[in-house]
């Protein structure tokens, strides 16, 4: 008995060490920036950037079209390709309606993620991922409009990391912002309901 109850105890112990790791992981990933409930068009805004193929990318060319964004950086070391990974298997899933819609990941690390940085590093994910950068100015003005936290983190080797807001944000037609779009879920669940806006 006592052998079983151990192992019970045991188990007990993996199942909350995981719980709060997610819990954990969620923080990380939200906490930094919470979603506000109301003043929703207050969210996102005019903005002019470059895109891995070197063509200038404006808010406007995204009128009449919901799109998916999210900022992140090419150096992250686990969320942002995380993110990048799951958004290549939700458009997937979409097929042929992925066209309805753009999906942007822009840089808040300008200074490494030049637009040859960018088209490179998204060669491993879904080739409608748009990779947008800018100048410093541009792209610390979206990040504002967008509410994402940024902040540049030295590392003890002289380089450096980037913390920021890792939510994925999915705007309207108009360029308005919807809702956060929620990746932790199946590509099929994602995309089912991904559908439902285009
Ligand atoms: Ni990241």
């Amino acid at each position: 008995m006592k052998a079983r109850t151990a192992q019970i105890l045991l188990m007990l112990a993996g199942f909350l060490a995981g719980v709060a790791s997610i819990v954990l992981v969620v923080v990380l990933v939200s906490g930094r920036d919470p979603v506000p409930s109301a003043g929703a068009a207050a969210i996102g805004g005019p903005f002019s950037l470059v895109d891995q193929n070197g063509r200038t990318v404006t808010d406007k060319d995204l009128r009449g079209h919901p799109f998916l964004v999210f900022f992140g950086f090419t150096h992250c070391p686990d969320v942002c390709p995380t993110s990048l990974f799951e958004i290549s298997e939700v458009l997937g899933k979409l097929g042929p309606d992925a066209q309805k819609l753009s999906t942007l990941f822009v840089t808040i690390d300008p200074e490494r993620d030049t637009p040859a940085a960018m088209k490179d590093y998204l060669a491993s994910f879904n080739p409608r991922l748009v990779g947008l950068t800018g100048d410093p100015a541009a792209i610390a003005a979206v990040a504002k409009e967008y509410r994402v936290y940024v902040k540049k983190v030295p590392l003890e080797n002289g380089e450096y990391t980037m913390d920021h807001t890792a939510l994925v944000y999915l705007m309207d037609k108009e360029g308005r912002f919807v809702t956060p779009f929620n990746l932790k879920r199946t590509p099929e669940d994602a995309a089912a309901d991904l559908r439902r806006y285009l």
